[in-house]
This record gives structure tokens, sequence and C-alpha cells, in this order.
């Protein structure tokens, strides 16, 4: 009961707060800047992403299985061009039939997921021949003393932030079977500690 108040109250304000900083605005805009045609984006969380999306794109699906985000989305889904389809869903089976889009998106998300391998599946699974994953998450570091850390804090953090891994390595994870990563980079955030502020950013193309 309490644990569900957290996460439909009380976690969403405490993400949107945290993830609505100028430093991080520029990396969604660097990331989305080339998506196109059909769109889906998993983990919509408060629609921070919404204002970043190139003026050519006119319908985002937003895949978000946590209710309690929606009503901080609103706004920004007021407030824009683009036309949102809520599906209230988990990505490890998204509601859609295969090959029905030609972009997914997913920014800090992948650290939150039950089931990493199966909603890569389902990226797979979604996307059109060619298309196209764009993913900016946080994850593993590439230095072993703050991996150590990472280790160490990931079940509180888990508590803490929903569900969120301090320590999962994103470009293993999106290395699936029916993705090819074309471009890849190691980032670091600079206002965030070391264990949150090292970042995966990316695009994975279908066949
Ligand atoms: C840290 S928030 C990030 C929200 C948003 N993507 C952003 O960049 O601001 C993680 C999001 O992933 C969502 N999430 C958690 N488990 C999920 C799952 N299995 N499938 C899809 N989304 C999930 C959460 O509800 C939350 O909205």
């Amino acid at each position: 009961m309490l644990r569900r108040f957290y996460s439909r109250v009380i976690f969403p304000r405490l993400m949107d707060f945290s993830l609505n900083r100028p430093e991080v605005a520029e990396l969604r805009k660097r990331i989305l800047a080339e998506v196109t045609g059909d769109t889906l984006e998993i983990g919509f969380g408060t629609g921070l992403n919404l204002p970043h999306y190139p003026v050519e794109i006119h319908t985002v699906s937003a895949l978000e299985p946590n209710e309690g985000m929606n009503g901080l989305a609103l706004r920004r889904i007021r407030d824009s061009q683009i036309e949102v389809k809520h599906l209230h869903h988990d990505g490890e089976e998204i509601p859609v039939a295969d090959g029905s889009f030609d972009s997914v998106v997913s920014t800090w998300t992948l650290c939150s997921v039950g089931d990493p391998p199966e909603v890569l599946r389902e990226v797979s699974r979604t996307l059109r021949p060619g298309g196209r994953f764009f993913f900016l998450e946080h994850g593993l570091a590439q230095n072993p003393r703050i991996q150590k850390w990472q280790h160490r804090l990931t079940p509180i953090n888990k508590i803490i932030a929903d569900g969120c891994h301090l320590n999962r390595d994103i470009k293993s994870i999106v290395e699936t079977e029916g993705l090819r990563i074309v471009r890849h980079e190691r980032l670091n955030l600079k206002d965030a500690p070391r264990i949150l502020g090292e970042l995966y950013i990316g695009v994975a193309q279908k066949g």
C-alpha cells in the first residue's frame, strides 16, 4: 500500500524534478534529433522528451506502466503539437503488431524495466526492417571503483528510485539478436554523482 503510494505519487515528482535539467535536456535534444516516422517511446514518464522531438514527428506512441506519471505528463502533452497515444503497458509486452515503428526511443528507462532482454526483443519485434532504436541511459561505469559502489548501492537505489538499477551494462543489453549498434558513445553527466552520471547514448538498427 505504502509502496504503491510512493511509486504512484511521490516517485513521479522526484523523477520529474531530477531529470528536468538543462544538461539533460541538451542530451535529449541530441538523441531525438534523428528520430523519424512512426515513433514509440518506452517508459514515457512525465513527457520530458516531448519538447525535443523534431517538428516532423506528429505522433508518438507512449508506453508507460505507471499511471502516476500521467498527471505530470498532461501539461507537456497540452503544450506540444505532437499527438500522444497512450499505451498503458510494460515494455516486456508491447501491444502492437510486428514492424509497427520506424523509431523506438528509450531514455533513462532500461535501468528500471523488470526484464531488459525481453524489452529489447520487443523493441526489435516492433521495429520495421531498417528501423532504429535510440537510447540514452545511465548504467554501469567503466571504472571498477565506481562499479563496486554501483553494485553495493543498487539494492537501496531500487527502493528509492522505483526499481532503478545503477549497474546495468546498457550496451550489452542493446546488443540483441536482430539489432545492430551503429553508433554508441559513453558520457558523464557533469552535475550528477558518478554512480548515476555514467551515460550510454547511441543508435541501433534492425536488420
Ligand atoms: C527514470 S524514469 C524515466 C522517464 C522518461 N523516460 C524520461 O526520460 O524522463 C523510468 C521510466 O520507466 C518506466 N518503466 C518502469 N518499468 C517499465 C517497464 N517494464 N516498461 C516500460 N516502462 C517502464 C517508469 O514507470 C518510468 O516512467
